[in-house]
Protein backbone atom coordinates (compact mmCIF):
# COMPACT_ATOMS: atom_id res chain seq x y z
CA UNK A 1 0.00 0.00 0.00
CA UNK A 2 1.13 3.36 -0.78
CA UNK A 3 1.54 6.31 1.85
CA UNK A 4 0.67 9.75 0.54
CA UNK A 5 0.68 13.04 2.71
CA UNK A 6 -2.16 15.25 2.70
CA UNK A 7 -0.55 18.41 3.74
CA UNK A 8 0.80 21.44 1.84
CA UNK A 9 3.07 22.23 4.70
CA UNK A 10 6.97 21.67 2.89
CA UNK A 11 8.40 21.64 6.68
CA UNK A 12 6.35 18.34 7.32
CA UNK A 13 6.90 16.91 3.92
CA UNK A 14 10.68 17.32 4.18
CA UNK A 15 10.58 15.57 7.38
CA UNK A 16 8.34 12.64 6.46
CA UNK A 17 10.05 12.05 3.07
CA UNK A 18 13.44 11.51 5.07
CA UNK A 19 11.33 8.75 6.41
CA UNK A 20 11.81 6.89 2.77
CA UNK A 21 8.51 5.53 3.57
CA UNK A 22 6.65 8.67 1.80
CA UNK A 23 4.87 7.77 -2.02
CA UNK A 24 3.27 10.95 -2.85
CA UNK A 25 1.54 14.02 -1.68
CA UNK A 26 -1.59 15.46 -1.43
CA UNK A 27 -3.14 18.87 -1.41
CA UNK A 28 -6.44 21.07 -2.35
CA UNK A 29 -7.71 24.45 -2.04
CA UNK A 30 -8.20 23.80 1.67
CA UNK A 31 -4.69 23.36 2.64
CA UNK A 32 -3.11 25.68 0.25
CA UNK A 33 -4.56 28.41 2.08
CA UNK A 34 -3.69 27.14 5.15
CA UNK A 35 -0.13 27.19 3.87
CA UNK A 36 -0.10 30.70 2.99
CA UNK A 37 1.56 30.45 -0.05
CA UNK A 38 1.28 30.34 -3.75
CA UNK A 39 0.18 27.60 -5.57
CA UNK A 40 2.98 27.79 -7.86
CA UNK A 41 5.71 27.61 -5.65
CA UNK A 42 4.51 25.41 -2.94
CA UNK A 43 3.66 22.56 -5.52
CA UNK A 44 7.08 23.19 -7.42
CA UNK A 45 8.65 23.36 -4.10
CA UNK A 46 6.91 19.90 -2.98
CA UNK A 47 8.15 18.33 -6.49
CA UNK A 48 11.48 18.97 -5.61
CA UNK A 49 11.18 17.02 -2.08
CA UNK A 50 9.23 13.73 -3.07
CA UNK A 51 9.60 12.04 -6.70
CA UNK A 52 6.32 10.66 -6.34
CA UNK A 53 2.60 11.81 -7.36
CA UNK A 54 1.78 15.40 -6.55
CA UNK A 55 -1.54 16.11 -6.67
CA UNK A 56 -2.82 19.58 -7.54
CA UNK A 57 -5.84 20.59 -7.73
CA UNK A 58 -7.75 23.31 -10.39
CA UNK A 59 -9.61 25.82 -8.94
CA UNK A 60 -12.00 25.84 -12.05
CA UNK A 61 -14.96 24.46 -12.54
CA UNK A 62 -15.81 24.80 -16.77
CA UNK A 63 -13.98 22.08 -18.93
CA UNK A 64 -11.89 24.83 -20.84
CA UNK A 65 -10.82 26.43 -17.48
CA UNK A 66 -10.31 23.34 -16.09
CA UNK A 67 -7.57 22.67 -19.20
CA UNK A 68 -5.99 25.99 -19.08
CA UNK A 69 -5.13 25.47 -15.30
CA UNK A 70 -3.82 21.82 -15.95
CA UNK A 71 -1.44 23.39 -18.62
CA UNK A 72 -0.27 25.86 -15.99
CA UNK A 73 0.13 23.05 -13.34
CA UNK A 74 1.68 20.64 -15.43
CA UNK A 75 4.80 22.89 -16.19
CA UNK A 76 5.72 23.02 -13.10
CA UNK A 77 7.04 19.43 -12.96
CA UNK A 78 6.39 16.11 -14.45
CA UNK A 79 4.91 13.95 -10.92
CA UNK A 80 2.40 16.71 -10.74
CA UNK A 81 -0.86 15.07 -10.58
CA UNK A 82 -3.76 17.24 -12.27
CA UNK A 83 -6.85 17.08 -9.43
CA UNK A 84 -9.92 17.93 -10.25
CA UNK A 85 -13.32 17.44 -9.13
CA UNK A 86 -15.76 14.52 -9.71
CA UNK A 87 -18.45 16.79 -12.13
CA UNK A 88 -19.11 16.30 -15.66
CA UNK A 89 -16.70 19.12 -16.62
CA UNK A 90 -13.97 17.62 -14.32
CA UNK A 91 -14.48 14.01 -15.67
CA UNK A 92 -14.56 15.58 -19.38
CA UNK A 93 -11.06 16.87 -18.23
CA UNK A 94 -9.90 13.86 -16.72
CA UNK A 95 -10.46 11.91 -19.90
CA UNK A 96 -8.44 14.84 -21.97
CA UNK A 97 -5.86 14.91 -19.51
CA UNK A 98 -5.08 11.48 -18.99
CA UNK A 99 -5.20 10.63 -22.88
CA UNK A 100 -2.56 13.48 -23.34
CA UNK A 101 -0.53 11.91 -20.74
CA UNK A 102 -1.37 13.49 -17.24
CA UNK A 103 -1.65 11.64 -14.25
CA UNK A 104 -5.02 12.92 -12.96
CA UNK A 105 -6.95 12.49 -9.12
CA UNK A 106 -10.33 12.57 -9.35
CA UNK A 107 -11.39 14.06 -6.07
CA UNK A 108 -14.76 14.99 -3.85
CA UNK A 109 -16.04 11.17 -4.57
CA UNK A 110 -18.80 9.51 -2.24
CA UNK A 111 -20.35 7.14 -4.54
CA UNK A 112 -19.15 3.97 -5.71
CA UNK A 113 -21.20 5.02 -9.18
CA UNK A 114 -18.86 8.57 -9.10
CA UNK A 115 -15.99 6.02 -8.86
CA UNK A 116 -17.16 3.81 -11.69
CA UNK A 117 -17.50 7.20 -13.71
CA UNK A 118 -13.77 8.57 -12.82
CA UNK A 119 -12.04 4.57 -13.61
CA UNK A 120 -13.84 5.27 -17.26
CA UNK A 121 -12.82 8.17 -17.63
CA UNK A 122 -9.04 6.89 -17.34
CA UNK A 123 -8.27 8.56 -13.86
CA UNK A 124 -5.20 7.34 -12.12
CA UNK A 125 -6.32 7.68 -8.67
CA UNK A 126 -10.03 8.04 -7.53
CA UNK A 127 -10.31 9.85 -4.41
CA UNK A 128 -13.23 8.64 -2.03
CA UNK A 129 -13.27 10.99 1.11
CA UNK A 130 -14.04 8.42 3.98
CA UNK A 131 -13.82 11.25 7.23
CA UNK A 132 -16.39 13.06 5.37
CA UNK A 133 -18.74 10.32 5.09
CA UNK A 134 -18.65 8.83 8.55
CA UNK A 135 -19.15 12.51 9.55
CA UNK A 136 -22.71 12.92 7.87
CA UNK A 137 -23.33 8.96 9.41
CA UNK A 138 -22.59 6.85 6.51
CA UNK A 139 -19.79 4.18 6.08
CA UNK A 140 -16.86 5.36 4.70
CA UNK A 141 -14.61 2.35 4.47
CA UNK A 142 -18.43 0.02 2.67
CA UNK A 143 -17.56 2.57 0.14
CA UNK A 144 -13.56 1.86 -0.57
CA UNK A 145 -15.05 -1.62 -0.02
CA UNK A 146 -17.32 -1.66 -2.90
CA UNK A 147 -14.94 0.55 -5.10
CA UNK A 148 -11.89 -1.80 -4.49
CA UNK A 149 -14.39 -5.18 -5.92
CA UNK A 150 -15.86 -2.71 -8.71
CA UNK A 151 -12.74 -1.84 -10.38
CA UNK A 152 -11.17 -5.60 -9.74
CA UNK A 153 -14.25 -6.70 -11.96
CA UNK A 154 -12.88 -5.20 -14.76
CA UNK A 155 -9.30 -5.92 -15.87
CA UNK A 156 -9.51 -3.03 -18.14
CA UNK A 157 -10.07 -0.54 -14.69
CA UNK A 158 -6.52 0.67 -13.99
CA UNK A 159 -7.22 3.42 -11.31
CA UNK A 160 -6.20 3.49 -8.24
CA UNK A 161 -8.24 3.76 -5.08
CA UNK A 162 -6.38 6.85 -3.08
CA UNK A 163 -8.34 6.65 -0.06
CA UNK A 164 -8.58 10.76 1.06
CA UNK A 165 -10.55 12.27 4.12
CA UNK A 166 -8.37 10.08 6.45
CA UNK A 167 -9.30 10.56 10.61
CA UNK A 168 -7.20 7.89 12.26
CA UNK A 169 -4.90 4.83 11.82
CA UNK A 170 -8.05 2.56 11.57
CA UNK A 171 -8.82 3.81 8.11
CA UNK A 172 -5.48 3.03 7.31
CA UNK A 173 -5.60 -0.44 8.31
CA UNK A 174 -9.43 -1.02 7.31
CA UNK A 175 -7.85 0.66 3.51
CA UNK A 176 -5.14 -1.73 3.65
CA UNK A 177 -7.06 -4.99 4.68
CA UNK A 178 -9.68 -3.89 1.95
CA UNK A 179 -6.49 -4.25 -0.84
CA UNK A 180 -7.11 0.14 -1.67
CA UNK A 181 -4.10 0.43 -3.34
CA UNK A 182 -2.99 4.31 -1.90
CA UNK A 183 -4.24 6.65 1.73
CA UNK A 184 -3.49 10.13 1.50
CA UNK A 185 -2.82 11.08 5.59
CA UNK A 186 -2.84 13.86 7.24
CA UNK A 187 0.99 14.16 8.73
CA UNK A 188 -0.53 13.65 12.68
CA UNK A 189 -1.86 10.51 11.41
CA UNK A 190 0.57 9.24 9.19
CA UNK A 191 3.45 9.75 12.38
CA UNK A 192 0.48 8.30 14.76
CA UNK A 193 0.99 4.76 12.64
CA UNK A 194 4.45 4.53 14.62
CA UNK A 195 3.11 4.51 17.52
CA UNK A 196 2.68 1.81 20.29
CA UNK A 197 2.64 1.71 24.20
CA UNK A 198 4.37 -1.19 24.20
CA UNK A 199 7.33 -0.63 21.42
CA UNK A 200 8.01 2.71 23.97
CA UNK A 201 8.05 0.39 27.14
CA UNK A 202 10.05 -2.34 25.56
CA UNK A 203 12.66 -0.43 24.36
CA UNK A 204 12.98 1.83 27.40
CA UNK A 205 13.47 -1.46 29.14
CA UNK A 206 16.19 -3.00 26.59
CA UNK A 207 18.20 0.18 27.16
CA UNK A 208 18.10 0.24 30.24
CA UNK A 209 19.20 -3.32 30.55
CA UNK A 210 21.76 -2.90 27.82
CA UNK A 211 23.42 0.06 30.32
CA UNK A 212 23.59 -2.38 32.73
CA UNK A 213 26.44 -4.72 30.52
CA UNK A 214 28.98 -1.64 30.16
CA UNK A 215 29.09 -2.63 26.25
CA UNK A 216 29.14 -0.51 23.24
CA UNK A 217 28.56 -2.43 19.88
CA UNK A 218 31.92 -1.60 17.80
O1 LIG B 1 -7.44 16.17 0.19
C1 LIG B 1 -8.70 15.63 0.31
C2 LIG B 1 -9.05 15.09 1.70
O2 LIG B 1 -8.03 14.27 2.18
C3 LIG B 1 -9.58 16.10 2.66
O3 LIG B 1 -9.69 15.62 3.97
O4 LIG B 1 -10.00 15.96 6.39
O5 LIG B 1 -10.58 17.82 4.79
O6 LIG B 1 -11.99 15.77 4.95
P1 LIG B 1 -10.62 16.33 5.08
Amino acid sequence: MKFFVDTAETKDIHELAATGLLDGVTTNPTLIAKSGRKILDVIAEICAIVPGPVSAEVAATDYENILREAKVLRRIATNVTIKVPLTPDGLRACKYLSSDGAMVNVTLCFSAAQALLAAKAGATFISPFVGRLDDVGQDGMELISDIVTIYRNYEALHTQVLVASVRSPMHVIHAAKIGAHVATLPPAVLRSLYAHPLTEKGLTTFLADWQKTGQTIA
